[in-house]
């Protein structure tokens, strides 16, 4: 009933609007129709769906950023939380972030969500730093985290790495996609 796949018509309607209904019920500054469309358009984007049936429940939006997959987005409907879907998803990111040959998964977050913190610390995220002001509507900082994919992670994973991380790496030595700041994930 319930199955993740690849979005790949992010960019059309309805898709795009079904992924903006629960992009404001989620985030205090919503993306915008232009920024999933860039999104959508990066080949170095993994964007990732969560569907009940015909109807998406959840998305997550990652980058991979010269090995490193940088999860910019992950949102679960609010009827659907706290039943394992946003682990579900997050862990099959991080299986598809080590197919691409990505190292490691580095995302921030708000230091205020503790939902997501907790998510994150379960899946075997740690703490590296964290981003003075980085948020709008409230201002607040981000925590930075960072999963290395080789790592297993037994709550979560049954003790195996997130998947085989020794792959060549396949877009390293691509340029890097100057992305625009939204929700100040991406500073200028
Ligand atoms: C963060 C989010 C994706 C979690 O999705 P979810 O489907 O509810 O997560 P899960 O059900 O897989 O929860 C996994 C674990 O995360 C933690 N967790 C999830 N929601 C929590 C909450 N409200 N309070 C405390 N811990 C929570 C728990 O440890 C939970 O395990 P448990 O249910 O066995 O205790 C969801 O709350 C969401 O979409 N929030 C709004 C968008 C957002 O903040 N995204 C993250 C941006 S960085």
């Amino acid at each position: 009933m319930y199955h993740v796949k690849e979005m790949v018509t992010l960019s059309q309607e309805p898709l795009l609007l079904r992924v903006l209904q629960i992009e404001e019920e989620s985030f205090s500054v919503p993306w915008t129709t232009a920024e999933f469309q860039l999104a959508a358009a990066d080949v170095r984007a993994v964007n990732l769906g969560l569907w009940r049936g015909e109807r998406l429940a959840g998305y997550a939006i990652a980058f991979d950023e010269a090995g490193e997959l940088h999860l910019a987005s992950l949102a679960i409907e609010e009827s659907h939380r706290r039943q394992g879907w946003g682990s579900h998803l997050l862990r099959q990111v991080l299986a598809r972030a080590a197919e691409r040959g990505c190292r490691s998964c580095r995302l921030e977050v708000r230091e205020s969500n503790r939902p997501a913190l907790e998510l994150y610390r379960r899946h075997a995220f740690e703490v590296t730093g964290a981003k003075r002001r980085f948020y709008t509507s409230p201002v607040e900082d981000a925590v930075v985290m960072v999963r290395q994919l080789s790592s297993p992670c037994p709550e979560v994973d049954g003790g195996r790495p997130a998947a085989n991380c020794n792959q060549a790496e396949k877009l390293g030595g691509k340029a890097m996609h100057r992305w625009t700041a939204r929700r100040n994930l991406w500073p200028e």
